[in-house]
């Protein structure tokens, strides 16, 4: 690729000149004011969280509907993840729920408690696929309750959402909460390999990012080699979480194709909904006319009671017949960390433990052939119709 042999021609191989035009030119591309570039999303959360003071004592409500990532970094601070169910066709958040878990950790009665006061201070919502939540309602439940707001972006670029029909877009890091964060991982809507960035309006939060992305140091290794001088201090103790310059150089490049490649995606998708309409034993993923999607994801929910077979048979048959699919995700309350050191079970989240029995993620990609999608389709079609049950036991089923 002609940036990666330009940057390494010019000499500067980790943050310096690309990184910081690629900050640039991202805060721009969704209308944030500053961004700072790290070498994954989960840096960015982790720093985030950081950023905004979160600490031992505290609670986040987090999406039990999530990746590692978005808890985890709220155990890094000794803080507690608060898992909230989901809304059982977005997969998103569920602020219904997320009320009801404020309301029993004021009663200390979630499992974790044992007698221990703990204070609800963030969320971190996640726009899974790329499908945002309704900006205004998440702010609107954070304010009643006090509450920072840091969004897990990893799959919203680009994405907007708007109020009404008439509103301008918004997109994803436009002011939509304090800090947003989002994967370039490599296979995310745009990608640098391994990279994240995060956004916010807020300099201070900015400035604590960058500082804490390499060591603590008062300025980093390109502004000291761009005038700033040799001498250095160390003012935190910081982690080595800063994106290299040949990361930076894929990004530009992959930046100016985005809306290009969201809209390659955005067919796939078309073309997925159109030619499975149909099909009784699947049902499609949300569209709203007030939401951009990025489409990340393409989610299909099995309708189990039309199907003799389970949701894992179903990827099984996909991969004979080469499909590749995938699961998004594994509830954060199904897994040994959760279960047993936090002891959260099915019965708190009834929403995502059913959707968890029904998903399965469609391969879905920007250079994605007609050959390709037709294959998915074909097989997905075949799968529903060897092995669903007949018209008279689906509705005893259900
Ligand atoms: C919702 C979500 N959050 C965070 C991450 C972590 O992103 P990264 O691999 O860039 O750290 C991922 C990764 O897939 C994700 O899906």
């Amino acid at each position: 690729m002609a940036e990666v042999a330009s940057t390494l021609r010019g000499g500067w191989l980790t943050t310096g000149p690309r990184v910081t035009e690629f900050e640039k030119e991202f805060a721009r591309a969704v209308n944030g004011k500053y961004a700072v570039a790290v070498n994954s999303c989960t840096a960015a959360l982790h720093l985030a969280v950081e950023a905004i003071g979160l600490r031992e004592g505290h609670a986040v409500l987090i999406p039990t509907m999530t990746f590692a990532a978005t808890a985890e970094i709220v155990l890094y601070k000794k803080a507690v993840p608060v898992l909230v169910d989901c809304d059982p066709v977005t997969g998103n958040m569920d602020l219904a729920d997320a009320e009801r878990k404020i309301e029993k950790l004021k009663q200390k009665s979630l499992p974790f408690l044992h007698g221990r006061d703990l204070k609800v201070v963030g969320m971190i919502p996640v726009h899974v696929g790329g499908y945002m939540l309704d900006v205004d309602k998440v702010k609107q439940f954070a304010r009643k309750h006090g509450l920072w707001i840091i969004e897990d972006a990893a799959h919203a670029f680009p994405s907007a959402w708007r109020p009404s029909p008439t509103s301008p877009w918004r997109y994803c890091g436009d002011n939509t909460s304090s800090v947003t964060c989002f994967s370039f991982y490599a296979n995310k809507t745009i990608t640098t390999g391994e990279g994240g960035m995060a956004v916010t309006n807020d300099k201070a939060i900015a400035d604590k990012i960058r500082l804490m992305s390499l060591h603590g140091l008062s300025h980093d290794a390109w502004e000291r080699y761009s005038g700033g001088g040799w001498d250095y201090r160390i003012v935190q103790p910081g982690y080595k979480y800063n994106m290299t310059d040949i990361a930076a150089a894929i990004g530009l490049r992959q930046l100016d194709r985005a809306e290009e490649m969201r809209k390659q995606r955005e067919a796939v998708a078309e073309y997925f909904l159109s030619a499975l309409a149909d099909v009784r034993e699947i049902e499609l993923p949300a569209e709203h006319e007030n939401r951009l999607h990025s489409w990340h994801l393409f989610p299909i929910r099995l309708n189990l009671h039309q199907l003799q077979i389970d949701r894992n048979e179903f990827i099984n048959e996909l991969k004979d017949n080469k499909v590749g699919t995938s699961v998004h995700w594994r509830p954060l309350h199904k897994h040994p960390l959760y279960m047993e050191r936090l002891g959260w079970r099915d019965d708190h989240f009834p929403s995502a433990t059913k959707l968890w029995s029904e998903i399965i993620s469609l391969p879905i990609f920007s250079s994605m052939t007609l050959e390709e999608m037709t294959h998915v389709v074909e097989t997905v079609k075949s799968v529903c119709s060897r092995f669903a049950v007949s018209k008279t036991a689906a509705a005893s089923n259900s």
